[in-house]
């Protein structure tokens, strides 16, 4: 089945003169075959996904001309002619992505920006640094803007360090150090929903999954609280999952952290899973997403395995945990969220 073009791709799409011939890198690719069909125009195709399911949703096998990385960089040092970025959601994160396209373009290289509008695109004119000549609106179309520019310096090499914000946080369970790089989850603060479930957190054992893991602040709590966890973190994200890498790695925490789509990545089965799970995602409705994680939660649990999350109170995760575990066990709830202790017994 074609898989239809994003409306930021369509608009790449309609100014694909612009990297005729060229060495193009794609940074941030979305859910679609945008990296594939530039192939009809540009010479060479490079994509990076900070998405985990983007990456997935596409195959470079049959393109001798298209390569494609999962991650939150390149894993080499190759400069392109052009580089083409979808403007994330959070700002902080494109100042990163810009970084990153300026180190990774050939001097006079190419920059082409695209974003909805109403995903703040805009906000680029301000955001460039001076290594870009100011960008230029391009294209105007499909509720998208299309930004062009040119590397007129040199791009610092990108240090990891200098994204990260690393701080001490307070947690039930402990003090823990928290990394969190641009654009992760609760940056600087415990969540409220997580503060909740690691609050009335019982103690777990053996090998335990966190779901959804961002920055690492479940994972660094528990391990802090029990250190002989054998702890496993998760996550669709490139940021969160060297977030968390970094988050471990500055506790002295010894964890096994991997990218995975839901829990599709996961291997084997699990003593315990634990999560503040995703409630939106794109076009997804929050309804797909618990069941999904609620079933595929008991397949992947041991007899006896229990599941303790957190989940905004609105949302319909108590009739799915009813069929699946068949019972639903609310061990703690306030005004906004509650949290759901049960075991899989069957
Ligand atoms: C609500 S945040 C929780 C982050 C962290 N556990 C905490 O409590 O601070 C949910 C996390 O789920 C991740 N996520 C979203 N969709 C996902 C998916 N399909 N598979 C795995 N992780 C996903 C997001 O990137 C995000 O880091």
């Amino acid at each position: 089945m074609a898989i239809v073009l994003t409306n930021p791709s369509q608009v790449i799409i309609r100014n694909s003169e612009l990297v005729e011939n060229k060495n193009v890198l794609v940074i941030n690719y979305e859910d679609d075959q945008l990296p594939k069909t530039l192939l009809n125009t540009a010479a060479k195709v490079t994509g990076l996904a900070l998405d985990y399911h983007h990456y997935l949703t596409m195959d470079s096998e049959s393109e001798p001309n298209l390569s494609l990385y999962f991650g939150h960089c390149l894993p080499n040092d190759e400069l392109f002619d052009s580089a083409i970025i979808y403007y994330p959601k959070a700002k902080a994160l494109a100042a990163y992505l810009i970084n990153l396209a300026g180190q990774h373009l050939k001097p006079g290289g190419q920059l082409l920006v695209v974003g909805e509008n109403k995903g703040g695109v805009r906000s680029l004119v301000k955001q460039t640094p001076g290594y870009f000549d100011a960008p230029f609106k391009q294209d105007n179309a499909r509720h998208c803007l299309l930004y062009i520019s040119e590397l007129i310096g040199q791009a610092p090499k990108i240090t990891l360090s200098d994204w990260v914000s690393q701080y001490q946080l307070q947690t039930p369970l402990g003090e823990v150090t928290i990394c969190n790089l641009v654009g992760v989850f609760s940056e600087k603060k415990l969540d409220e929903g997580t503060k909740l479930l690691l609050s009335n957190l019982p103690k777990m054992k053996g090998r335990v999954l966190d779901f959804g893991c961002g920055a690492g602040v479940i994972a660094a709590a528990l391990l802090k609280a029990q250190p002989q966890l054998q702890l496993e973190c998760v996550d669709i994200n490139a940021m969160a999952i060297a977030s968390c890498e970094l988050t471990l790695k500055a506790n002295d925490f010894v964890g096994l952290t991997y990218p995975s789509d839901g829990l599709a990545q996961t291997n084997g089965s699990f003593d315990g899973i634990i999560s503040n799970p995703p409630f939106h995602d794109g076009l997804k409705s929050t309804t797909d997403i618990s069941k999904n994680f609620v079933s595929d939660s008991v397949k992947k649990l041991k007899r006896g395995g229990v599941w303790h999350i957190v989940a905004n109170r609105h949302l319909p995760y108590s009739d799915t945990i009813d069929t699946f575990f068949g019972q639903v066990n609310v061990t703690a709830e306030n005004n906004r969220y509650k949290v759901y202790s049960n075991t899989f017994k069957s």
